[in-house]
């Protein structure tokens, strides 16, 4: 795992933004996964423009999102389809037949999950992931406990989670459904890269437990110090109870895949 500390929320995703774009330049088939939240707007915001100013091309991109509630439409304002549709796959040249997202209107959740699984080994994997962290630790909705070898399936949300989500529910927690579909922590873990994005500072004290604290399955995201490629990109904010940020800052001066960045 590497740890890169950018000084603004803006320039933390921007890095995130640069190494979708990198790895889109040299792989324009990639197989990208994709996250939603608020930490994630501004970096499809910078794709989008990318696209519109340079011509970055998604036109034979595949997408595969972590997660979706249960219950919801997709054109309910809070699914995650129509934040990928109106915050990135409108926006870009993206082939919406190639954008994959979990059904959470199936009537067979679990046959929609399992089938899930197979499209992502039907293109071959993912190539990159994209992850946001929740409050309770959780990649994707991989809530406490969530076996670190688990795969797509359904998931109970917390009370936490449900009280952070509210926020898009109109801030009615009452609205926020009670069930989500998410890919495993294992299935997050066979992605060739993972890039986590985490920004602000009540995202501090769960940025270092997931970074620098025991693997646990109470955090999911402490898994990803068991993916062998995987890059935790935070903003000054978020860093400020990790306690090796030298050795970080070290490492991000002298790695030469980072050069570029600087
Ligand atoms: C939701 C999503 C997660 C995401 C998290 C972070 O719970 N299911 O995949 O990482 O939000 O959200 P935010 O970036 O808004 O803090």
């Amino acid at each position: 795992m590497e740890v890169i500390i950018r000084p603004t929320r803006e320039a933390a995703a921007r890095l995130v933004a640069q190494i979708v774009e990198m790895q889109l330049r040299r792989n324009p088939t990639l197989v990208l996964g994709l996250a939603t939240g608020e930490s994630m707007e501004p970096v499809y915001e910078l794709l989008s423009e990318s696209h519109a100013r340079d011509g970055l091309s998604f036109a034979r991109v595949t997408t595969f999102n972590l997660d979706e509630y249960v219950g919801l439409s997709p054109d309910d304002p809070a699914s995650y389809r129509r934040y990928m549709n109106e915050r990135l796959f409108s926006r870009i040249d993206i082939d919406l037949e190639n954008t994959f997202l979990l059904d959470g209107l199936a009537d067979d959740l679990d046959a929609e999950c399992a089938n899930y699984e197979r499209r992502i080994a039907g293109k071959g994997g993912i190539d990159l992931q994209l992850l946001g962290l929740g409050s309770v630790g959780h990649i994707g909705f991989n809530e406490p406990l969530s076996a670190l070898r688990s795969r797509t399936r359904v998931k109970a949300l917390t009370p936490m989670t449900i009280e952070q989500n509210a926020r898009f529910f109109d801030g009615d927690a009452s609205k926020v459904p009670h069930r989500a579909v998410t890919m495993g922590v294992g299935t997050i873990l066979d992605s060739r890269r993972c890039v986590l994005l985490a920004t602000g500072e009540e995202k501090a004290e769960i940025v270092a437990k997931a970074v620098e604290g025991p693997v646990t399955s109470m955090i999911s995201a402490t898994a990803l110090q068991l993916h062998p490629r995987c890059t935790v990109i935070v903003d000054e904010a978020a860093a400020a109870h990790l306690t090796q940020r030298k050795y970080y800052e070290w490492i991000f001066e002298h790695e030469p895949e980072w050069m570029p960045f600087h």
